[in-house]
């Protein structure tokens, strides 16, 4: 899908380059995420070239990496084989919040989730941050569960 733009912000795919360039900060906004190795970071990055059922979106503003999502195609047997989409990791940086830009992310991963065929788009969210997701047109819906891993392949996954 072509690049989004509002007024100067650029919603587009992640680069590599991104990952030196604000876009490990951006994630900072929802927990620590800028200490990752290098290497750690480049190997994320690389499996998830491979996947093309995942698409991570960033927000470019003034040549520099200020917001974040990332939507998951699932894929199904239901609905005689159909598409759900899975939203996870929103962020904007501090200091560029209230600006739009979150509002331009979930856009642009709404408009890839149509066009990949979605039947629906869904998202977990705390309580605070609902009012932003109902102002983009999503309700609340069945509770979320989770079960916790004895040991997480990642330290400190969470
Ligand atoms: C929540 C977040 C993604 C919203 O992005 P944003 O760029 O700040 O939001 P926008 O400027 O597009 O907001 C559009 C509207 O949504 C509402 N909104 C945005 N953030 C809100 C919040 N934290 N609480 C309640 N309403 C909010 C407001 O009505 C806002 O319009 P206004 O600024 O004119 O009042 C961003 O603030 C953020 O990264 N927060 C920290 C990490 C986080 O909580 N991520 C969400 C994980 S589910």
């Amino acid at each position: 899908m072509a690049d989004l733009r509002t007024g100067d912000l650029r919603v587009r795919e992640l680069r590599a380059d991104d990952l030196r360039n604000g876009f490990l900060e951006t994630l900072d906004a929802l927990r620590p995420t800028s200490g990752i190795e290098t290497a750690a970071a480049a190997a994320v990055f690389e499996r998830l070239q491979r996947s093309p059922d995942t698409v991570v979106a960033v927000v470019e503003q003034d040549g520099r990496i200020v917001g974040t999502g990332t939507l998951y195609l699932l894929r199904k047997f239901l609905h005689g084989g159909s598409t759900a989409g899975h939203v996870e990791d929103v962020a904007v940086a501090a200091g560029r919040q209230r600006s739009g830009v979150g509002s331009a992310v979930i856009r642009y991963l709404l408009a890839r989730a149509q066009q990949a065929g979605c039947y629906k788009t869904v998202l977990y969210c705390e309580d605070d941050v609902a009012p932003f997701y109902r102002k983009l047109g999503f309700r609340r819906t069945t509770n979320g569960m989770r079960f916790d891993h004895d040991e997480a392949p990642v330290s400190g996954a969470t």
